[in-house]
């Protein structure tokens, strides 16, 4: 049931901090406080290179986790909506990683690019919620994300589910090709291990999210933004609004708006941005600048580091916790969820089962 919750997708809101914790809790040793991913048959420390594939929000998982992939295991990534992948025919090197993504594990895009991949010999590891799926059968081996059933049709708790395995397998990939010291893997463990308290601090900012929500129940359009491994969080965002609320949104990365999007800009259009602290926090306040020169209404979610910097810019500021680069991706991605179920709230859709929607995807 519900658990007295109004609907599925809030329920599964509130689900993030412990679902973080359990998934984790698979992967990291608490004694050692190492990663420590099952057995595989494979070496990771051999695979030449990854491409990864998924659909929807767990397309933007792996966008997340490619540039962990690229930064913390400097190994060359290749990545696609599965759609796409499976056409592509792209030239892999045998031996390379075949990352998989899915929810259901019965996505059929996501199947036949499996399929395609292991032709082209990849090994093929998938990281999936539903571990007796066709997916899983048909993989080499499958880590699990602990986020037990998701029944709304919007994803929610499965995606902080697939970044929490993903940030890990990232970790265990760095190490194995020494990438990572292992007090950079100390330091990156810490920061996910506090994760899940951290999540649960998000929940108290639901009337800041709630403002939020009544400005863009009343827009038509809305432009979400970031950058970095922030561009995903946006693209989600974007994604859920327009799947549960019905209004049109478009993400884009915060440094690509200049040339183009901005022309949309005015009073009427809500610019969303995810702006934590960090390495790129400077570059999107800019582009949130212009965004503001020309009217734009700022709804910005960032840390309460960056907060102070951007109070005087943005209509509404939303700080979750401060917590490393690393890990900030996966705390910015539960408000913009929590949004986007809000301005469903106020529209009066049905939220956990949006029209044209299904839950599992098996046809192409
Ligand atoms: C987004 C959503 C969809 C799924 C996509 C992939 O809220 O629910 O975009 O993420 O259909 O589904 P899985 O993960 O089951 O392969």
């Amino acid at each position: 049931g519900k658990d007295g919750y109004r609907h599925y997708m809030e329920k599964e809101l509130h689900e993030h901090p412990v679902v973080i914790g359990q998934t984790l809790q698979r992967l990291i040793d608490p004694a050692t406080r190492r990663v420590r991913l099952p057995g595989l048959p494979f070496d990771l420390a051999r695979v030449p290179r990854a491409v990864v594939t998924a659909c929807g929000s767990a397309f933007y998982a792996g966008m997340i986790g490619r540039y962990w992939l690229e930064r913390i295991a400097q190994i060359p990534v290749d990545i696609d909506v599965a759609s796409e992948m499976r056409y592509r025919d792209p030239p892999l090197t045998p031996g390379g990683l075949g990352l998989l993504i899915s929810q259901s594990g019965e996505t059929a895009d996501t199947l036949a690019a499996l399929r395609g991949m292991r032709a082209r010999g990849q090994h093929i590891l998938s990281v999936l919620n539903v571990e007796q799926s066709t997916i899983a059968r048909e993989s080499d081996a499958v880590l699990g994300t602990v986020a037990g059933p998701e029944i709304s049709v919007a994803s929610t708790k499965a995606f902080t589910a697939q970044l929490s395995v993903l940030a890990c397998l990232s970790i265990a990939v760095g190490r194995a090709r020494d990438t990572l010291s292992a007090e950079g893997e100390e330091a990156l463990v810490g920061s996910l291990l506090d994760l899940p308290g951290r999540a649960g601090e998000i929940f108290d900012l639901a009337p800041a999210i709630r403002e939020m929500a009544a400005v863009i129940a009343g827009a038509r359009d809305v432009l979400y933004l970031g950058r970095g491994a922030c561009f995903p969080v946006a693209l989600e965002g974007a994604l859920k609004l327009k799947e549960v609320s019905y209004i049109h949104a478009e993400a884009y990365a915060a440094g690509e708006m200049k040339h183009g999007p901005i022309s949309l800009i005015d009073r009427t259009v809500p610019v969303v941005a995810s702006v934590p602290s960090g390495r790129l926090f400077e570059k999107t306040v800019s582009n949130l600048q212009e965004a503001r020169a020309r009217g734009g209404r700022l709804l910005v979610f960032t840390d309460t580091r960056g907060a102070e910097r951007l109070r005087g810019l943005a209509e509404i500021v939303v700080a979750v916790p401060t917590v490393d680069e690393f890990t900030a991706p996966i705390l910015q991605t539960i408000p913009v969820q929590m949004l986007a179920y809000e301005v469903a709230l106020l529209k009066g859709t049905d939220v956990d089962q949006p029209r044209n929607l299904a839950k599992s995807v098996t046809v192409e």
